[in-house]
């Protein structure tokens, strides 16, 4: 058995987690930075830098004295080293550099969508490549067909915003608080999904990618019309965002050949909405559906700390001079989507 220190750090969430190859968490420990952000109404790249600085090494220390063990004991040290916030990700990197030096551990640098792609192989260890995931967060939107550790076929990005970034825009036109998700998600639920109709970009095309900058016009739009209640919006923009996913995973479906299973990835997954969409479309595709815990589909150590295992397992480790990297695509081959924006 071996067992991985695991950092991340590349958005808001400063986490350390130890994670045993056989899929077992000893420890995980997280510090959201969301209260520091919340007066800007999203994250501040400094803001979050310092933040990490601070708060990385006590949650380290604290993984460890919950698990029992010391930096001796592990057999690897696993740091997210990309993409994200370029402030936030060496502050983590260099600290995985200099515990792995100072305890002579391999370095493992985790694309940090590796860490969402392969997160649900640790809640399931069952889970067997290829399968589809559909990873939807605050800073990507894609489907890919994960095909292997380090194997990934993308099938679709978005072409301007991510969801949870439309999710997140949407709470701050709407008045709603921060990070809006959650919050656009309670108002949904007390509104009525037709009551207004919005648009639905890229829906029926045969492009295979996500777009969400023109729903947040209309959003807008419906706002300042004075005729919808913001519980309406809400509903009717999830609404909305439920049809894009899933009108562009039938068709990665349909395009990506055979797989084991629909898996759903990222902090918009703990939306119920987008759950129980994806859900019905893979019974009616005979797939198993298999969505992580909330805990381990928002960022977290221990995904990157699982990513390192696996990593691990095939002796994929990396140099001390690797680099952070603020975009890092997880398949180098795919094409770039049309538009501005796009998201690695
Ligand atoms: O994966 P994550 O924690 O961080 C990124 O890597 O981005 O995802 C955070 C995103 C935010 O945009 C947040 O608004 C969204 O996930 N989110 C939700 C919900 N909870 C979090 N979106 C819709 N409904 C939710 N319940
Ligand atoms: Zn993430």
């Amino acid at each position: 058995m071996t067992i991985i220190l695991g950092l991340e750090s590349s958005c808001d969430e400063t986490a350390a987690a130890l994670v045993t190859d056989e899929g077992q968490v000893l420890a995980h420990r997280l510090a959201t930075q969301e209260a520091q952000h919340r007066p800007y109404g999203g994250v501040v790249p400094e803001i979050a830098a310092r933040a990490h600085a601070e708060a990385l090494m006590p949650l380290v220390d604290a993984a460890f004295t919950e698990a029992g063990l010391t930096l001796a004991d592990v057999d690897a040290v696993a740091a997210t080293a990309g993409p994200g916030l370029i402030g936030g990700v060496m502050v983590g990197l260099v600290t995985g550099k200099a515990l792995a030096h100072a305890a002579d551990k391999p370095l493992i640098a985790v694309n940090h969508l590796e860490g969402h792609a392969l997160s649900p192989r640790l809640a399931d260890p069952s889970l067997a490549f290829p399968y589809m995931l559909l990873l939807v967060s605050g800073g990507h939107c894609q489907l890919l067909r994960v095909e292997g550790v380090g194997q990934y076929r993308r099938l679709a990005t978005t072409i301007d915003d991510a969801a949870g970034e439309a999710f997140d825009k949407t709470a701050k036109m709407l008045g709603l608080g921060y990070p809006g998700g959650p919050e656009v998600e309670k108002a949904a639920r007390l509104g009525d999904p037709k009551a207004v109709r919005l648009p639905r970009p890229l829906v029926g095309s045969g492009e295979p990618h996500f777009s969400f900058a023109g729903l947040k016009s209309a959003v807008l739009r419906a706002r300042d019309s004075g005729r919808f209640s913001t519980e309406d919006i809400a509903a009717g923009f999830t609404a909305a965002v439920v049809d894009c996913l899933i009108d562009r995973t039938r068709l990665a479906l349909d395009a990506g050949g055979p797989v084991t299973a629909l898996v759903v990835a990222g902090g918009v997954a703990a939306n119920q909405a987008v759950r129980g969409a994806l859900s019905d479309l893979a019974a009616a595709r005979g797939l198993p559906f298999i969505a992580p815990p909330l805990w381990l589909c928002t960022d977290n150590g221990a995904m990157i700390a699982w990513a390192g295992a696996e990593r691990f397992r095939l002796g994929l480790i990396d140099s001390m001079d690797v680099a952070a990297r603020p975009r890092w695509a997880l398949d180098p081959t795919a094409e770039k989507a049309r538009g501005a924006g796009v998201k690695a």
